[in-house]
């Protein structure tokens, strides 16, 4: 091959090179939006259902504070919280916390709470407990974690936040016990510290999204 059939066949590369990689970034910056935008809209569907009854305004997801631990939290993992407001107004708050004593590990929790410390609804986010056994705990597989909802600290007292065999006011799930004991003393110590932090909760200001 000739030296100039050479820059001949390196220059037509560059340009579809080039070329491609344009192609390659305009493709990225205009579905970037789109992907944002359906995104922010799956994160507020999934925090929807432990909102039940909260009237609000705007979007929960621009609210977010991202608490690093220690912070008093169940599971001294980075937890999430989502403010909630009307009118300007806070009205409830929605905590993702961790649960390290599963049966299986790990339980992603997500606890809605009204302004007055009344839980709005519990969900399972993750978790890897046993199908039949421990997986009770998900709102698609029974009823179990419906039992908090209107709960507070009070309704039951601090002590009666625990299943009926350890002399609480919960509901087990048969063969289960290790995960709900896990999750309802996730949920009590996140209303516990909801109690006690709520007005630095609400004027904390909102985390960054690159955060
Ligand atoms: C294979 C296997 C899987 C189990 N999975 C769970 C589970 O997911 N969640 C749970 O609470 N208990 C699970 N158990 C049962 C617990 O070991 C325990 O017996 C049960 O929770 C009752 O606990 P308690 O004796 O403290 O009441 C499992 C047991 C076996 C043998």
């Amino acid at each position: 091959m000739s030296q100039q059939s050479v820059i001949k066949t390196g220059a037509t590369l560059a340009v579809i090179a080039a070329i491609c990689t344009t192609l390659v970034a305009a493709t990225y910056q205009v579905t970037r939006e789109r992907i944002v935008a359906n995104e922010k809209a799956l994160l507020e569907q999934a925090l929807q259902p432990a909102l039940a009854g909260v009237f609000y305004e705007g979007g929960v997801s621009e609210s977010r504070l991202v608490v690093l631990p220690p912070h008093g939290l169940p599971g001294n993992d980075t937890a999430l919280i989502y403010r909630v407001y009307a009118q300007d107004k806070p009205v409830a708050a929605l905590f993702a916390v961790t649960a390290r004593d599963g049966f299986s590990g790990v339980i992603r929790i997500l606890v809605g709470v009204e302004f007055d410390g009344t839980i709005t609804g519990v969900r399972i986010l993750q978790h890897r407990e046993t199908p039949g056994l421990g997986d009770k705990i998900e709102s698609a597989r029974s009823d179990w974690i419906f039992q908090f909802d209107g709960r507070s600290i009070g309704d039951p007292e601090v002590t009666g936040w625990a299943i009926r065999n350890d002399g609480g006011e919960f509901d087990q799930l048969t063969g289960a016990s290790v995960t709900p004991r896990a999750v309802i003393g996730a949920v009590r110590d996140t209303l516990l510290y909801f109690n006690e932090h709520r007005d630095e909760i609400f004027a904390a200001e909102a985390t960054e999204d690159s955060k």
